[in-house]
């Protein structure tokens, strides 16, 4: 009887928005967090090789810094990211993320970080290629956590922060996890 009733809803649900996709238990949150990071993580490798590996390392025709308004030059991968997620919280509650480290070049970034934030991120440094997913309370409201591991997959990343005046960390090598991406969901209503 309970089943029926559940399929009653479920046809309801899916009657009154039919558009949707959803089976009547909704989607797992870690798959919503696995889908959303599939984008980030896309977008980003994107703008590192078309814009960065091709415009300026490659054909040398403009430059990136992180200085990139005073010196006219394209913005680092990771400020990219940066905007585009700052850009995102203005737009939604629905979820919200960021980079970050724990050994950050951006100590603001840091500053607010959770202490399931922290597991996850010592988690996803200390177990290569597993992510991290969890739930915290924050302010009374309950959150989904994912936290997936952002790899120094060139040289490049290692050498910059290595050499960087605030970055508190000057032995990355290639391989090693520099930092994660942090996803965070709203359960509750
Ligand atoms: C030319 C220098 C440079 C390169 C190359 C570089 N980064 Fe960064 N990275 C930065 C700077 C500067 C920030 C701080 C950006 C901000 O938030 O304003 C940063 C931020 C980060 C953060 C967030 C935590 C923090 O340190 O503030 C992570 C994680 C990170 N980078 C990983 C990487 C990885 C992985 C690569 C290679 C794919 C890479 N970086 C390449 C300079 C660099």
């Amino acid at each position: 009887m309970s089943k029926i009733i559940n399929m009653l809803v479920g046809g309801a649900l899916l009657a009154a928005i039919p558009v949707s996709t959803t089976n009547a238990d909704g989607i797992d949150p870690g798959d919503v967090t696995d889908m959303l990071h599939a984008v980030m993580d896309s977008d980003r490798t994107i703008y590192t090789k078309m814009i960065v590996g091709r415009l300026v390392a490659e054909h040398k025709l403009i430059t990136a810094t992180e200085n990139f308004e005073d010196d006219i030059s394209a913005p680092l991968p990771a400020q990219m990211f940066r905007m585009g997620a700052e850009a995102v919280a203005d737009r939604t509650d629905l979820f919200e993320y960021s980079l970050q480290s724990l050994w950050p070049i951006n100590k603001p970034n840091a500053e607010n970080q959770t202490e399931l934030e922290k597991e996850g991120l010592a988690f996803v440094a200390d177990n290569i290629g597993e992510n991290f997913y969890g739930e915290e309370v924050i302010d009374d409201l309950k959150y989904f956590t994912a936290v997936y591991a952002d790899v120094a997959v060139a040289e490049v990343c290692a050498t910059c922060h290595n050499e960087h005046k605030d970055s508190p960390r000057t032995d990355f090598k290639v391989g090693d996890v520099m930092g994660g991406v942090v996803i965070r969901i709203p359960l509750d209503g």
